[in-house]
């Protein structure tokens, strides 16, 4: 693949879309062509089934079902949308990816055997070099997203937000617990610190996981230094 993947998780209020949208900027300004995607959802078909799961619709069919859904829309995505972006060369930005069906259908009570298998279904070898998760306690969290629905024309919480303070904050664990497992693409950044300091963080790692992709210069210029 030519092009770069990176992925964004958190729980709910955790700021990734904002922290998204400053990253792309950066990456545009080094000249790079940036494709920003989220899930659930992404291509047209994922989309449809984002709805079926955010509005509760799916709630019946039980955590093992919601997550095949989620699965189903992510082997969309990928098809249709991520691979062809990264075969481009594109950087692709994407708001979750599958570690929020690890952790949210995984605290849901579905067997982590099983999600593996999914996941392994859903992604087809795609997976990102970086992950970015955006750790906040829950209840700032869950403050902010109070703010954001006085605002928001949506309404209400979705059906994930819904859930209580000690579910979202299980689900926070979950995301550092896999941060350390699989800490060579994970970064953790402080999502409580403000939006600046959140924004240079997010771009140190970044430069540090592509520091090859991003500054090609600075190897060129070391190699003849020693040379
Ligand atoms: P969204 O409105 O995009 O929330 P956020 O801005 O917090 O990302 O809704 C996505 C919701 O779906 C969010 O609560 C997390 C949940 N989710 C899962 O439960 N499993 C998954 O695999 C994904 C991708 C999302």
């Amino acid at each position: 693949m030519q092009g770069h993947f990176i992925s964004f998780e958190g729980g709910e209020g955790a700021g990734k879309s904002t922290q998204i949208a400053r990253l792309k900027t950066f990456l545009e300004n080094k000249g790079k062509t940036v494709v920003v995607t989220r899930e659930p959802g992404g291509s047209p078909g994922a989309e449809k089934i984002r709805n079926m799961l955010l509005s509760g619709e799916a709630k019946d069919l039980g955590p093992r079902g919601e997550a095949m859904l989620f699965a189903a829309a992510r082997a969309d995505h990928v098809d249709t949308l991520i691979k062809p972006a990264l075969e481009r060369g594109d950087w692709v930005l994407c708001d979750r990816y599958a570690d929020s069906t690890r952790v949210y259908q995984g605290e849901g009570g579905v067997d982590l055997e099983y999600l593996k298998l999914l996941e392994t279904a859903a992604v087809a070898g795609i997976r990102p070099e970086l992950t970015l998760l955006i750790d906040v306690p829950a209840e700032i969290g869950m403050a902010r997203v109070q703010e954001r629905s006085k605002t928001d024309a949506s309404g209400g919480p979705d059906r994930f937000e819904g859930e209580a303070m000690q579910v979202h904050e299980r689900r926070r664990q979950r995301f550092l617990e896999l941060a350390e497992e699989e800490s060579h693409r994970f970064a953790v950044i402080d999502g409580a610190k403000d939006l600046g300091a959140v924004e240079t963080a997010i771009r140190e790692a970044v430069e540090a996981a592509f520091e090859h992709v991003l500054n090609p210069a600075n190897g060129t210029t070391k190699v003849s230094e020693e040379a």
